[in-house]
């Protein structure tokens, strides 16, 4: 024990500078780790974040493509949001949720309840994304038992779906790999299919394809009876499934399916939700739903601070106080629950995306979606698609089979290394890179993030020729 004291204070005092990434390496667990390397893996080193640009530990700047991980919304380094920061934890920097409250957490309620559809009234503040869907699927399951539907509890997930990474969040994950060697709850879920256009059978209209969908969705209801499901769970726009924009008129569709089977829909907007698509929510003003709850994280506090939250609509609120068991609990809550400075940031980070943020969101868009679009001239491209400030870029070994380019799965990866060289941060994933930078980029920022992402997929074309590992 004494020896492994010592190795520890002898690394503390070295530590700083390159020495974190070996330090990390011996010390750190890092998100997402293989077998392989799990505790003993390093990583770029980031040392500063000023705008859309982060700098590494070689002193290299870097556009930051994913905006940290579609959550640093009004770009790093905001002095304002530094500072309320301070200001709050200098007033109060934390007060029990279990028996007492603080202003700012209701002041943010009130406003994020403003910009919800419908009657979407009342906020659960949670730690992040995961805590959020943990909590909607609780929140259902308690409700179904107040109301004496025990037996309602099931949750309609879909291929191609990112819902988190606590035991019930990732039991309805659908994207390929991420479950191969973990558990969940499967006996609590069903899945349906991807709403990806991209995907669809080979010549399948689009509005065949959306019809396929609807239908898929009903039968399994009428099947496994509604008096058994208790929510379904979707995000508007599959982000870590590689930004999958569902066809027209679909989610409104599953939304009336879900009313007229009392199914509670859960929309999850812990991507899509704070300015991404150009609105605090898009579930209302995007696609014209209004869901039962909606959950959010990331962007309310542009990665600042932890936080995320489930919006639900006053209509099931009342149910239960209205209910026989006026004693039964709610057994959820969590330390951070309503954190001040959390939400004290979200407040002053919903300035900035009313002030200005949102509508430069919606007027970049069109010419962010135009310019990454030129990169289908590329031949390993298959297909680049977006909305808002979110894109894809999706390679296939040919356009025709569309295969995914299954010799070399981590093409993403490729592009990825080549990209941080030019001075781009990618977020791979499989066979894509998805781009989501924050959304206070300029027209003149995108052509170079376009330019370089040309380059580095050119780069990695050049290099798969060279292996034989492709042939286009
Ligand atoms: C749609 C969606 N839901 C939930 C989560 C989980 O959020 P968190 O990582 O904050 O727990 C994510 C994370 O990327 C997400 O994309």
């Amino acid at each position: 024990m004494a020896a492994v004291r010592d190795l520890k204070a002898t690394e503390m005092a070295a530590s700083g500078g390159d020495d974190a990434i070996e330090l990390g390496k011996r010390h750190l667990i890092q998100p997402w780790p293989y077998a392989g390397s799990v505790g003993a893996e390093a990583r770029a080193l980031i040392g500063e974040g000023d705008g859309i640009y982060i700098t590494d530990s070689t002193g290299k700047r870097l556009i930051d493509g994913p905006a940290g991980m579609w959550c640093v919304n009004v770009g790093h380094r905001r002095e304002e949001l530094a500072r309320v920061m301070y200001e709050q934890a200098m007033a109060l920097s934390y007060n029990t949720p279990w028996y007492t409250m603080n202003a700012p957490s209701a002041e943010l309620a009130m406003r994020i309840a403003g910009h919800a559809p419908d009657d979407l009234s009342h906020v659960f503040y949670t730690t992040g994304g995961s805590s959020a869907v943990e909590t909607a699927l609780r929140f259902m399951q308690f409700y179904n038992n107040v109301r004496g539907q025990p037996e309602k509890k099931l949750i309609l997930s879909r291929g191609g779906a990112y819902h988190g990474s606590t035991y019930l969040s990732a039991s309805l994950n659908g994207r390929p790999r991420d479950r191969d060697w973990m558990d969940g709850a499967d006996e609590l879920v069903i899945k349906l299919s991807s709403p990806d256009p991209f995907r669809r059978p080979q010549g399948m209209s689009l509005a065949a394809f959306t019809d396929f969908l609807v239908d898929q969705f009903r039968d399994t209801v009428a099947r496994v009876g509604a008096d058994k499901i208790g929510a379904f769970v979707g995000e508007p726009v599959q982000a870590s499934g590689g930004v999958v924009i569902p066809p027209d008129g679909y989610l409104k569709r599953i939304r009336e399916i879900c009313r007229d089977n009392d199914i509670l829909y859960v929309s999850d907007e812990v991507v899509t939700g704070f300015g991404r698509l150009g609105h605090v929510f898009a579930s209302g003003d995007v696609f014209g739903i209004d869901p039962d709850m909606i959950t959010f994280a990331k962007g309310v506090t542009s990665g600042y601070f932890p936080l995320g939250g489930v919006i639900i609509s006053e209509r099931l609120l009342q149910e239960l106080r209205r209910s026989n068991h006026p004693d039964a609990m709610f057994g959820h809550g969590l330390t951070y629950t309503s954190h001040p400075v959390g939400c004290a940031v979200a407040l002053k980070n919903l300035d900035l995306l009313e002030e200005s943020v949102l509508s430069h969101t919606r007027a970049v868009a069109p010419y962010f979606q135009a310019q990454l679009k030129t990169l289908e001239e590329l031949p390993l491209v298959g297909e680049v698609r977006g909305a808002g400030l979110m894109g894809c870029v999706e390679c296939v070994a040919d356009r025709e089979s569309k295969d995914p380019l299954q010799l070399d799965k981590d093409v993403g990866k490729r592009i990825d290394a080549h990209c941080h060289e030019l001075g781009l941060l990618v977020r791979p994933l499989i066979n894509m890179c998805v781009m989501s930078p924050p959304l206070i980029i300029t027209r003149e920022q995108i052509d170079d993030m376009v330019g370089i992402l040309r380059e580095g997929i050119s780069r990695t074309m050049d290099d798969l020729r060279k292996e034989g590992v492709w042939r286009g």
